[in-house]
């Protein structure tokens, strides 16, 4: 394709003119997409607001750049090679023409069952190709997704099926986990007893678990789309109708549903998959992501598909049958591009060399990594046990608010370091602020990192509360997206995330609110206080450490904190259980009455050599008494 960047002059050059013109820039990149009728303007925009508008007034389905677009020519090319959890079932191919007919007859589907345009439909899926043709079917009809992780609790889909008022849940029986079968469908049935708003459910039969069937309410996947037409004309959309919304924590209690419209995250996951991977027709391209994260949305589904990309679907585990699974799938399906988390290759690592050995890995050429910093050991462990030495790693730095890759080396062109995401991708303009505001120039320098021009992917609002949208991203540095995390710029103006600066944790690569995982301990009865923050964890790269004040009476504290966690793992799910829970007496806190966070945080990381001033704490004596807990 013609905006792919093939050279390290290529880059700068490119960068230059996104930073010059980017009216220009992007409407160059966006001229190699199928529109329904031409945008009036590349981007209007305000950060104040915020209020941003990529292509305006342009018209088109995603769905025919991704399926229409490519038939002609490779129509017989597989678009999703699908792995089972279990090694010993048969894989599964889908061609571009096969996903053609899938999508469009489930969009028929959906629609037969009362689903309309603009209308919210949840998807609580397994990882089955069935889950991006039900995202796919969704664009085509002009249904707003919502995916939420198949491993959150009834609790959380409740939630999240309320805030967006949704009217479907595209669901399955179960799903397969390494040995065990997970129930989903019970998980649903639970959380629609707290929603109103949905009238129907579809269910795909995948584990064969005994599930029950409301009648006139819950429908066979199978069922509903026996007899339906596979043809389907798309509908046509505004650049900037919402084509999904996707939940991520903050640094409040409730998740926020983030919004995502169609033109520019097209244009924008489309140009990123293809520069930073460096995609060539005839790759295998794998993330092993799940969709119910913004890696899934933009770089399982999205991205490559609108490349025409062949993208591999992993349903399992990286440690079923054995930690060598990861490995066996590159040779088996050939993979040339891979794509994972820090905490998985750290989780692998741990295993040592010998479960690659059986393998090759000699179609890999690129390898990725997403969703938190990746430390220099597990960097260079991947880089020669898994690259062999001769694959460039992707340290992409991005957000579920940003909808693509912001930060990254671009594969081969673009210098890597390790630890480092190194350099934005064109149209991508950083800013690093100190915390008055002031923006940092020059290299060697550290701060809050900001985005100052909008992109096409970027989060237009958060759902149904765009006051929320404003305060938490454009109202800490007036002019400016703030991203909520710390950031260097080394001396030779190379970028190094630093992680959150906000009361945000990233475990195992997952957003979680402090705030979001202390609600749900304090919903224990025994519970009268309680204060969540991160330290460095082995694997997961951030565990939790709860602090927590109790009723102790008639209880041990083993068994409370065994209660605690199951509560948290019932209202949130099993990823926001805390590592380590310490029952104390009291908080540090501010005559104000606010927790010092900043001291637990250091106990939590036992960095207790050097304090700080404690004593104008309400309650210095408890510092010490946690202290000792600790220990
Ligand atoms: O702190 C950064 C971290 O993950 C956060 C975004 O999380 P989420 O919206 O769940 O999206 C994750 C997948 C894009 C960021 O604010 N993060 C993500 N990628 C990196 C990272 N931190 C360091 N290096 C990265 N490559």
């Amino acid at each position: 394709m013609s905006n792919k960047i093939q050279t390290l002059s290529g880059y700068i050059h490119e960068y230059a003119k996104s930073v010059q013109n980017p009216d220009l820039f992007w409407s160059r990149v966006a001229d190699s997409f199928f529109w329904q009728k031409r945008w009036d303007k590349v981007v209007e925009w305000n950060f104040d607001d915020p209020d941003v508008k990529w292509f305006t007034n342009a018209k088109l389905n995603i769905t025919e750049n991704i399926l229409e677009r490519h038939l002609f020519i490779m129509g017989d090319k597989p678009a999703i090679i699908w792995e089972p959890n279990d090694p010993e079932e048969a894989s599964r191919t889908i061609t571009y023409s096969e996903l053609h007919k899938m999508v469009c007859q489930f969009a028929n589907t959906m629609k037969a069952q009362g689903i309309q345009k603009g209308d919210r439909v949840i998807i609580y899926m397994p990882m089955v190709p069935e889950a991006a043709v039900a995202m796919l079917a969704c664009a085509r009809i002009g249904a707003v997704h919502s995916v939420v992780f198949a491993g959150f609790s009834a609790t959380s889909l409740a939630d999240r099926i309320n805030d967006c008022e949704a009217k479907m849940v595209l669901t399955a029986d179960g799903n397969f986990r390494g040995t065990k079968k997970i129930p989903v469908k019970a998980v649903v049935d639970e959380a629609l007893e707290k929603t109103t708003t949905i009238e129907k459910t579809i269910v795909l039969k995948r584990t064969g678990l005994d599930v029950t069937m409301q009648e006139g309410r819950d429908i066979w996947w199978h069922e509903a789309i026996e007899g339906v037409s596979t043809e389907n004309k798309a509908e046509i959309m505004d650049s900037e109708d919402m084509l999904f919304i996707l939940y991520t924590s903050g640094s409040t209690g409730q998740p926020k549903g983030v919004v995502h419209t169609c033109g520019g995250y097209m244009v924008y996951t489309n140009y990123t998959f293809q520069n930073v991977f460096q995609y060539s027709q005839g790759d295998v391209y794998w993330c092993s992501a799940d969709i119910g994260w913004i890696t899934g949305h933009s770089y399982i589904v999205y991205g490559p598909l609108l490349a025409g990309a062949t993208t591999v679907m992993f349903e399992g585990v990286p440690t079923y049958p054995d930690p060598g699974r990861f490995w066996a799938i590159c040779d088996k399906h050939k993979v040339n591009q891979f794509y994972t988390a820090p905490t998985a290759i750290r989780a692998l690592q741990a295993y040592g060399t010998e479960p690659i050995g059986p393998y090759k890995l000699d179609t890999l050429k690129v390898i990725g990594s997403v969703g938190e910093p990746i430390n220099e050991e597990a960097w260079h462990w991947y880089h020669d046990h898994v690259g062999k030495g001769k694959c460039p790693i992707v340290d992409t730095w991005w957000q579920t608010e940003t909808g693509g890759m912001m930060i990254s080396p671009i594969a081969g062109v673009t210098p890597t370091k390790p630890s480092y995401a190194t350099l934005p991708l064109p149209g991508i303009q950083l800013a690093i602020l100190d915390n008055d505001g002031k923006e940092l120039t020059g290299n060697s320098v550290e701060g809050n990192l900001c985005i100052k021009y909008p992109w096409p992917a970027m989060i237009r609002t958060t759902y149904g509360d765009h006051k929320r949208c404003q305060q938490t991203y454009f109202s800490s540095f007036k002019g400016y997206y703030f991203t909520g995390d710390g950031v260097k710029r080394d001396e030779d103006g190379y970028y190094r995330i630093l992680g959150r600066v906000d009361d945000v944790i990233n475990v195992s690569g997952h957003r979680m609110g402090t705030a979001e995982v202390e609600n749900a301990i304090n919903e224990h009865p025994k519970v009268v206080e309680s204060a969540v923050v991160g330290y460095p964890h082995d694997i997961k790269g951030q565990g939790i450490y709860a602090y927590v004040i109790c009723d102790m009476e008639g209880r041990s504290e083993e068994n409370l904190t065994s209660e605690i966690r199951q509560s948290v793992t019932k209202i949130i799910g099993p990823i926001a259980k805390p590592d380590k829970i310490q029952i104390v007496s009291g908080l540090p806190k501010t005559r104000s009455g606010k927790i010092m966070r900043r001291i637990l945080r250091k106990i939590a990381t036992k960095e207790v050599s050097n304090m700080g001033d404690t004593s104008t704490l309400l309650n210095p004596e408890i510092v010490e008494e946690i202290m000792e807990g600790a220990k």
